[in-house]
Order: structure tokens, then sequence, then C-alpha cells
């Protein structure tokens, strides 16, 4: 197959990590014979300094020519640090999303069974979770208008607003995931207090009879929240808002065990993205030691839900798995012990990968 993937390493961090994935996903192309072009573009903090826009036209239009975007982690503290900066990277994240029509931001949840121990949750809770978030991405309270101050700057506010076009489109796809898995839906919400939860609730209430062989729960966020980790396992797909999502979301990290290992994929009206979901970690910026796994599994979603190759996705999973549990993994996992830098991670997979092509051959 032929594939022509936009790269936007973006900040920090985001330049190492996307490196590691660009090599596995090298080696991919040459075990199954597929024909890979990328295109780098500048975003964030790095596209400010370089043109004064953290999504330039450039790089949207790149990302609109490919087949798949591969994204790293925008952000710097110098913008973090100055409130009163008039263009941040953030901006280029959410005009991104927007522009590229991203609507759904798919988070799956796992364990690795030579990680359980890294997290600090009961092992026997964690075991086995196998949950994924869709997290509306493209509307709600980040991107709602009116928003600002007064004129005496003493108030400040944001407006949450939802259409049910927005609400339907990203439920219709986890009727769908759900369908795929355990055919069980969880849909969260703030019913109780907030008439964007309600036509929520009612808008999936409308979709279910649709999807006879899907069970539907509704459950309040901060019901969530706490069931989340204390009983991971009762849940399959949830659907949420932007912002209830982009909070479950880092919560549910934590069962993984690290920032570091857990991707992401968001899909919508166009190109299809794939992010790991930390941020640009400016501390380890340079340091070729942030944990590329992310990015790498990130990858893995993109040979899934861009190209649809299983093969390939799961030849991905399985040398990732292989590498934590041999313990060839960066200090944020090595508990300690031998810990291995960035670029050597991308290289041991990159052997793992060759390594089963010669099997095959
Ligand atoms: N999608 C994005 O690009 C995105 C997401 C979140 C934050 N940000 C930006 O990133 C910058 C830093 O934000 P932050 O410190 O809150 O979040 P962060 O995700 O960059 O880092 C938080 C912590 O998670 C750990 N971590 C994250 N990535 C890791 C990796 N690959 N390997 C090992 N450990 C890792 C580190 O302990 C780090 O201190 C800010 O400018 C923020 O705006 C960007």
């Amino acid at each position: 197959m032929e594939m022509n993937i936009a790269l936007l390493p973006g900040d920090g961090i985001g330049p190492e990590v996307i490196n590691q994935a660009v090599k596995v996903v090298k080696a991919i192309g040459e075990r199954f014979g597929h024909q890979i072009t990328f295109t780098e573009a500048i975003v964030g903090a790095t596209a400010i300094d370089q043109v004064g826009n953290p999504y330039p036209d450039a790089t949207h239009n790149i990302c609109l020519q490919s087949d798949a975007v591969l994204f790293g982690a925008i952000g710097d503290p110098k913008y973090d640090n100055d409130p009163k900066a008039k263009v941040r990277p953030e901006q280029g994240l959410l005009e991104m999303r927007r522009k590229l029509g991203l609507f759904c931001n798919v988070r799956p949840t796992f364990t690795f069974p030579s990680l359980l121990h890294k997290s600090p949750l009961k092992q026997e809770r964690i075991e086995g979770t196998d949950l994924v978030f869709l997290r509306e991405l493209t509307g709600g309270i980040y991107f709602g208008e009116p928003r600002g101050r007064n004129e005496q700057g003493t108030k400040a506010f944001d407006t949450n607003i939802y259409s049910v076009e927005e609400i339907e489109r990203l439920a219709r796809m986890g009727f769908e995931f759900a369908q795929k898995r355990r055919k069980l839906l969880t849909c969260v919400d703030k019913a109780n207090v907030m008439a964007t939860s309600r036509l929520w609730r009612e808008t999936v209430q409308r979709l279910a009879p649709e999807y006879p062989d899907v069970t539907v729960e509704y459950e309040f966020v901060d019901a969530v929240a706490m069931r989340l980790i204390q009983w991971p396992k009762a849940y399959d797909v949830l659907i949420t808002e932007n912002l209830f999502g982009d909070i479950l979301t880092d919560e549910a990290s934590v069962i993984t065990g690290s920032m570091g290992l857990m991707p992401s994929a968001s899909l919508g009206l166009t190109t299809k993205l794939f992010e790991p979901i930390h941020g640009s970690y400016p501390q380890a910026a340079g340091k070729d030691i942030a944990n590329p796994l992310a990015t790498v599994l990130s990858a893995a979603m993109m040979f899934e839900y861009a190209f649809g190759l299983m093969d390939e996705a799961n030849a991905i999973s399985d040398a990732v798995n292989l590498s934590l549990e041999e313990g060839v993994v960066t200090e944020d996992i090595s508990d300690g012990g031998k810990s291995y830098k960035t670029s050597e991670i991308g290289d041991w997979l990159v052997k793992q990968i060759q390594k089963k092509k010669s099997i095959l051959m």
C-alpha cells in the first residue's frame, strides 16, 4: 500500500519521540511491503517562533493532503509562564483539531502485565482493564462563545455549548466501537445539573434503539471519576464531552502506569491524527530520556484506524510488549534499574520487527 504520512513533531520531547515512531513505521513498511512517504511540518511553539502562527496554513495543507498525521506534542515554558502571551502553542492544537474536523478522540486504557506494579492502584483492581474513551474534541467549553472577561476584568466566563449534530456523530462512533468490543456503552454526563448534559443524554437515548445489541449505561461524571479507579474493569466504551474527557482520560493514565505509555487517535471529517496523550515534557527535551512508547503505540493505532492494517498494528504492539517484558525501558518505568535512552528503545523495537521478518522469510 502507498501511504503519505504528515509528521508534526512539535515542541519539547515531540521530535525525539516522533523520531522513534518513524523508525518503527519504516521498519513495518519494509517488513510488510508498504511504500511510506513522510512530509514534515511545523506546529506549536516551534511554528510561532518561525512564522508567528502555531498552526500555519502550510502545515494544515500538508495534513489535508496526507493519509494520516503523526503528531508529537506542543508546549513551551516560555508561553506557559507568560499568561499575557497573545499567541500560544495550545491555540495551534485547538485550531488543528477544529480545522481538520477531528471531533472524536479515541483513548484506549489497558494494562501491561509487566507494569502492573507501577500503578499506584491495587493490582487486582486494574489487572485486565480494557476500556476506551471517546472524547468529543471540537465542541463544548473549550470552543464555546462568548468567552472572556467583563470590562473591569473582575469576572470571567466560558460557554459550554453542544448541538444535537455534534453529540450524535460522537455517540454513533461510541455505539459502533461498542459493537466491535464488549457491547457496553457508558454515557458520561452531568445531566442532573447541566443543560448540555441533558441534551447528551436525550440524544443517546434516542439513538439507542438503533443499536439493540449494545447495552447503554448513563453515569454522572463525578461518579465515573470515582469508579474509574475503583473498578475500571466495569467499563468498555465511554463517551463524553470535551472537558470531562480531558480530565477523565488523564486520570485513566494512572491505571496504565505512565503518561509515556498512552496513545490516542483523533478521528473526524478529514485526515485522521495520531498522538501520544502526554505533553511536550520540557524538562526532558533534548536529553534522550523520554518514553517513546506512547508515540510508537499511536503509530500502531494509525495502521489500524487510518489504513485498516491489523497485522501491522499488532506487530508494533507485540514489539512494545516484548520490550516491557524484557525490561528494555526508559527511566520513567525502570524502577531505578537499568534504563535505556529514547533512541535505544526505537532501535530495539526496529530490530524486533526486522527479526520477525527474517523468521517469516
Ligand atoms: N497534546 C499536547 O501537545 C499537550 C498535552 C498536554 C500538555 N501539553 C503542554 O506540554 C507542556 C508540559 O505540560 P505538562 O508538564 O502538564 O504535561 P506533560 O505530559 O508534558 O508532562 C507531565 C509529566 O508526565 C510525565 N511524562 C510525560 N510524557 C512523558 C514521556 N514521554 N516519558 C516519560 N514521562 C513522561 C513526566 O513526569 C512529566 O513531568 C505544557 O506546555 C502543556 O501546555 C501539550
